[in-house]
């Protein structure tokens, strides 16, 4: 299995947990990490190429720092432009269908505040519904997220932990 992770994170050298990721997945040879803020400074996209790589892969991770409970706008970007009719979508667009999505996120917050009572009312999975909906539109398999609570509270040997782990569910979760 190949696994493309787009890792989308507008600060990366001033990240705790994004950046720790991308350094431990960046040591597996079945991953490839792509950061799209370095990769697009200018942020413009090229569609092609970025199309042309997805069909290489079977299972995509968006990696992202949840913003206003959302990603970072560079992958919104990424979505608007990358998945066009004819390719992701549409009768004959079909250049994902089949393969896997992941999300990989982590949060300021705490997980006991992403709750029914909780501070942010709503659950992870609730607030990430947006990507398993296109998820679903594109054909493609929806995997349970990775997500990671509470950066601001969390020491160094958490952040080591985190992305073994993250590395463990990214190679070993099945549909
Ligand atoms: C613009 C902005 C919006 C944010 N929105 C949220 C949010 O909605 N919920 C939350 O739990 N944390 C939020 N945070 C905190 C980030 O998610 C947190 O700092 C990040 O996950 C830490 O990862 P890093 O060490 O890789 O930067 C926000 C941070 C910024 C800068």
């Amino acid at each position: 299995m190949k696994v493309l992770v787009l890792a989308v994170h507008p600060h990366m050298e001033t990240s705790v947990v994004n950046k720790a990721w991308v350094e431990e997945l960046k040591k597996h040879d079945q991953i490839t990490v792509r950061e799209l803020y370095k990769e697009y400074p200018d942020e413009a996209i090229d569609v092609v190429k970025e199309q042309q790589l997805c069909e290489q892969y079977d299972r995509i991770v968006f990696q992202f720092p949840l913003y206003w409970y959302s990603s970072p706008p560079l992958l919104k970007k990424w979505l608007d432009l990358v998945l066009t009719y004819g390719w992701a979508y549409g009768s004959e667009g079909k250049a994902l269908h089949g393969k896997e999505l992941m999300l990989a996120v982590s949060t300021g917050s705490e997980a006991e505040k992403y709750q029914a009572g909780g501070s942010n009312h709503y659950s992870l999975s609730e607030l990430l519904k947006p990507f398993q909906a296109t998820s679903n539109l594109i054909g493609m398999t929806y995997l349970p997220p990775y997500v990671f609570y509470g950066v601001k509270y969390a020491n160094a040997d958490d952040i080591a932990i985190s992305a073994k782990r993250l590395t463990d569910h990214i190679l070993n979760s099945f549909s």
